[in-house]
């Protein structure tokens, strides 16, 4: 079983182009199924949750073709509405097929997705929405039997949380549905908006993405097209922290600025100097980092859940003490103690994460918990002293694409590792 192994105290320096965003691809892949022609998707990056996608395609009856980061996705022929139980539980996210595959056949069978290791991931909000839409939704043995008989109709919704995954999901059923579909207090983030743009490309009419009102006016069926997945601003941030920990330096190229507003913030009150031009992010960190009194994550445009690993394992080094509060997920600070054992001083209490700063970590064996946590073990062991080890690499390869070689290429000394 390979590992990562660090040995820490090479600063971060160099350029690099940031990957297509792994969010946003997920549900651009989802939609392809209601596009009876060729979707030529760009900018798609070489992740394991990506090709667990195109097994869900393959099995419904698409055809995919990869050349390196170009996804071919030809749905004409769709033949199936099932997603297998082995699929769903390799990556829960499968959910957001089940507005697409429902829109275009008009039934769906999936496994219920559970939970993860964020924490229970409930999709009442999915299913209430599809509801209203005209599906009728059976739960049996574990598995959700959907279908529509009087086929899916337009309606009013208003979703008491701004869920992206039932924002995706209303607006992959609502694309062809009879009428129009209005979503009050839907999600903003950008992959919402990356999402309408790839629909409305193929011949959709979607209206207010980014907003917390949308409108969708059903059509006939979808065609052909080429999109570019935009940029993944939780990786860009992962590389930014990486620079921060280490006292380097980093240039980005292909970033969207504007997606990581609430994010550029917290770096630059820790005393990282940035500068941005165009789609480019230069970010320096010559002088030992300074703690952030309070981070909060929320919803779109506040400062995400997702970068809160990265921002607590850069401030683990920080000068003075940090607080995150994590208001999104449940059980998100699952790896702390693993990022403890490499000298971290962080204290949790519920939702609270208490960063005392350090100047040293010293490197040890550990085990990522999750996709972000893992990353932040990565972060850890670039700074910490001697050699640390990480296993249950898995979870970091379902959301980073070449980190290993990325962070060689920017003067990390790392390797995979076997046992
Ligand atoms: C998406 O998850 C992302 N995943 C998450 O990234 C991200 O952390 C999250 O949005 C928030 O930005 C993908 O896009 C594939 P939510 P999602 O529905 O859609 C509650 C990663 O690995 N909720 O906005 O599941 C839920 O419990 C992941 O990249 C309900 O109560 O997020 C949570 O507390 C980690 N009922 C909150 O809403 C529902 O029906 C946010 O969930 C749905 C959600």
């Amino acid at each position: 079983m390979s590992k990562i192994t660090v040995n820490g105290g090479n600063k971060i320096f160099g350029e690099l182009a940031v990957q297509g965003a792994k969010n946003s691809v997920l549900p651009v892949l989802a939609g392809s199924i209601l596009c009876k022609g060729n979707c030529v998707i760009h900018n798609c990056p070489r992740l394991s949750d990506v090709e667990t996608s195109i097994k869900i395609l393959t099995g419904l009856g698409a055809s995919c073709l990869r050349d390196e980061n170009t996804v071919i996705v030809d749905s004409t022929q769709i033949s199936d509405y099932k997603i297998p139980e082995q699929l769903m539980r390799e990556m829960r996210s499968s959910v957001v097929f089940l507005g697409a595959i429902i829109g275009r056949t008009g039934k769906a069978v999936i496994s219920s997705p559970g939970g993860c290791e964020l924490g229970p991931r409930p999709i009442d909000l999915h299913l209430s929405s599809l509801e209203k839409l005209g599906v009728n939704i059976r739960e049996e043995h574990g598995f959700l039997y959907c279908d529509t008989p009087k086929g899916l109709k337009g309606a009013e919704i208003h979703l008491s949380f701004p869920s992206v995954g039932a924002t995706e999901n209303i607006i992959l059923a609502a694309a062809t549905a009879k009428g129009v579909t209005v979503i009050h207090n839907a999600a903003k983030e950008p992959e919402i908006s990356d999402l309408a743009d790839f629909l409305n490309s193929a011949g959709a009419k979607i209206y207010g993405s980014g907003s917390d009102t949308i409108y969708i006016h059903g059509v006939n069926s979808l065609g052909s097209t080429e999109h570019t997945i935009i940029p993944d601003r939780i990786v860009a941030c992962t590389y930014m922290a990486a620079a921060a920990i280490t006292n380097g330096e980093i240039i980005l190229k292909g970033v969207m600025p504007s997606h990581m507003v609430a994010i550029l913030s917290v770096f630059r009150e820790s005393g990282c100097k940035i500068s941005v031009s165009g789609k480019s992010l230069k970010l320096t960190a010559r002088d030992r980092i300074t703690r952030v009194p309070t981070i909060r994550s929320l919803v779109y445009p506040a400062f995400p859940t997702d970068a809160g690993p990265l921002v607590i394992a850069m401030l683990s080094c920080a000068k003075g003490t940090s607080v995150f509060v994590e208001n999104i997920f449940e059980n998100r600070f699952r790896y702390i103690d693993e990022l403890n054992r490499l000298g971290t001083k962080i204290k949790t209490e519920g939702k609270i994460a208490i960063i005392e700063g350090v100047d040293k970590l010293s490197g040890a064996g550990c085990k990522c918990t999750d996709l972000r946590g893992g990353a932040a073990l990565v972060l850890a062991g670039l700074r910490a002293k001697g050699k640390t080890v990480i296993g249950d690499i898995h979870h970091i390869e379902r959301g980073y694409e070449d980190i290993v070689e990325n962070l060689k290429l920017l003067n990390a000394d790392i390797e995979y590792t076997e046992d």
